[in-house]
């Protein structure tokens, strides 16, 4: 909760915003004068009365509420004291009412966000370098349609260009049908990657044509290309499923080749179209940027063709108020070269374009790169995590039931929140210590601290739960009442930052001050009145933790 904005919200003074009067309110330093404090003069001048009057006068025109527990008004400062236990009592009330739905709110309500992540190449290795796009797309999913917004996810699949001729020249040369029906994506990887290094310049020719063909509509080497796409997508849906991601279309990139020419004569039209060495380009040098490439000299649409055909589908099939790509920075210029284009159409919607841009990931061993080889598959990052997740609950609690499900939730929700946890344009080394830490700022540590609020309400079952009438709060339980009443504002700044690292920071920051009202506060053995309170206060955090959590695409185990 942020008191400053809300007790400024309740101030009026004539021609004076309620931001400037947040701005303007203190923490006094001494709490006999209240919580809180606005010193009048400054608006002497305008109000043309004195400040003693003006705090007077505004005193007068504030009731106490839940929040406010007195307002009073002494030598030209307006004072209010926060009611504690009345903000416990409300918020506690609050997350009891909405459960799982605490924290979300209509404020989308009819407007439309199209969602642009993961975005895989298909017939290439979804790799550790997709996760990024991957988690971060799907977390802002799931945060404004929490939101109420109604949010199209989509994956822009790499299913178009020369490589798909490569493919198939290497296919009918070296492939057998059943191995690549079995190995799926990794046998197709190494037809591909065989070609690289072996083609001859026959085969480079073979290639070309079977990529024309591909264009031209020939069956079997269409066939033959949405067999490779079909076993890609069955691969990554695979690892969607354990990610919790989900979209709402796969229209790549081959999807636009018959919806590009309505924006190529529309930049002809416009007289934006410019034939350079060949190729048509639209200027952009007036706007520091080089020219954007729209068809090369052959005549070929290009990646950024393609995105501004995409574009204009989106705003005409969804009506989009936002449209978000969350891709690497890397691809910083070519967006800023789509939405200046779009703007140079003369689209208005082209301010409403966004690259969510963030930074790589990389293995603290270095391993990464594709060109020597050495990809690391987001498949086996996973894997290796669940395994370690595993190893661990089997050594610390090997009685537990349903192992392997908790290993699952807990490795999965570890490689998630390992990519969520820093802001995202940052660069980050994954390693897998840190991120399965029990103790460190992971997803972890989140899910722990759950199964600890778990086991505590499990062991009060049965237990007298009334909270007493004249609560006093601790201070480790003020903490944490702060900390869940703050939860609606993280999620609506996560929306607006584009920012899911913003949850996961809030996560930790829960989890941390609920283990230190654990330690340093009795629950089960408080007395009556305390105790019923301090349970509560146990449920609420269980459940803002959830759903938070939820928001990142992380399960809770109840037991770990
Ligand atoms: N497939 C592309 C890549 O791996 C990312 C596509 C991003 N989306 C877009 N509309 N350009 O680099």
């Amino acid at each position: 909760m942020d008191y400053k904005k809300y007790i400024a919200e309740k101030i009026k003074i004539e021609g004076v915003s309620a931001e400037e009067i947040a701005g303007a309110i203190a923490v006094p330093p001494n709490s006999d004068m209240g919580d809180y404090a606005l010193p009048c003069f400054k608006f002497a001048k305008i109000l043309r009365q004195s400040p003693v009057a003006i705090a007077q006068k505004l005193a007068a025109e504030i009731q106490p509420d839940g929040v406010i527990a007195e307002v009073n008004a002494l030598n030209g400062y307006l004072n209010f004291a926060i009611d504690k236990a009345g903000l416990a009592r409300q918020t506690l009330a609050d997350i009891e009412r909405a459960g799982a739905q605490y924290g979300s709110s209509q404020i989308g309500a009819g407007k439309t966000v199209c969602i642009d992540y993961s975005s895989v190449n298909v017939a290439k290795p979804f790799h550790i370098g997709h996760l990024s796009t991957t988690v971060i797309g799907s977390a802002l999913y799931k945060i404004y349609s929490f939101l109420g917004y109604n949010v199209v996810g989509i994956n822009h699949l790499g299913d178009y260009g020369t490589q798909f001729g490569k493919l198939i020249c290497a296919y009918k040369h070296w492939g057998d049908r059943d191995e690549v029906e079995k190995g799926g994506i990794h046998a197709i990887n190494e037809l591909y990657v065989r070609f690289n290094s072996e083609a001859t310049e026959q085969m480079q020719a073979e290639a070309r044509e079977y990529f024309r063909l591909i264009e031209n509509g020939d069956r079997e080497a269409n066939e033959l290309f949405a067999w490779f796409k079909s076993l890609t997508l069955a691969y990554v849906d695979k690892i969607y499923k354990r990610l919790n991601v989900k979209f709402d279309s796969y229209n790549g990139e081959s999807f636009y080749l018959d919806k590009m020419q309505p924006v190529i004569d529309e930049l002809k039209e416009k007289g934006l179209l410019k034939v350079s060495e060949g190729a048509s380009v639209v200027d952009l040098e007036p706007y520091g940027m080089p020219p954007c490439l729209i068809l090369r000299s052959d005549g070929a649409s290009l990646y950024a063709t393609r995105d501004l055909a995409a574009a204009y589908y989106r705003k005409s099939t969804y009506g989009f108020d936002k449209c978000l790509y969350v891709v690497a920075y890397q691809q910083n210029l070519h967006f800023k070269q789509i939405f200046k284009v779009l703007e140079l159409l003369g689209k208005d919607w082209a301010k409403d374009m966004v690259h969510v841009a963030y930074g790589m990931v990389s293995l603290e061993d270095g391993a990464m790169s594709t060109r020597n080889g050495r990809v690391v598959w987001l498949e086996d990052v996973i894997e290796k995590c669940v395994e370690k997740a595993y190893a661990v609950i089997e050594d610390k609690n090997p009685n537990l039931e349903n192992k392997r499900e908790i290993a699952e939730k807990v490795g999965v929700g570890s490689v998630i929140f390992g990519a969520l946890y820093n802001n995202k344009i940052k660069d980050i080394v994954f390693s897998y210590d840190k991120v399965l830490s029990f103790e460190g700022e992971t997803g972890v540590y989140c899910q722990y601290t759950c199964a600890r609020a778990n086991s505590v309400l499990q062991k009060a079952k049965g237990m007298e739960c009334a909270v007493s009438e004249n609560l006093q709060l601790a201070p480790q339980e003020y903490e944490i009442i702060k900390t869940l009443s703050a939860f609606p504002e993280a999620v609506k700044d996560a929306a607006e930052k584009y920012e899911p690292s913003t949850i996961a920071r809030y996560a930790v920051d829960l989890a941390q001050k609920f283990n230190k009202f654990y330690f340093e506060c009795k629950i089960l053995t408080a007395e009556d009145g305390c105790k019923g309170f301090r349970l509560q206060l146990t449920k609420a955090t269980l459940q803002t933790m959830q759903n938070a959590l939820a928001l990142l695409g992380i399960g809770v185990p109840e037991k770990m």
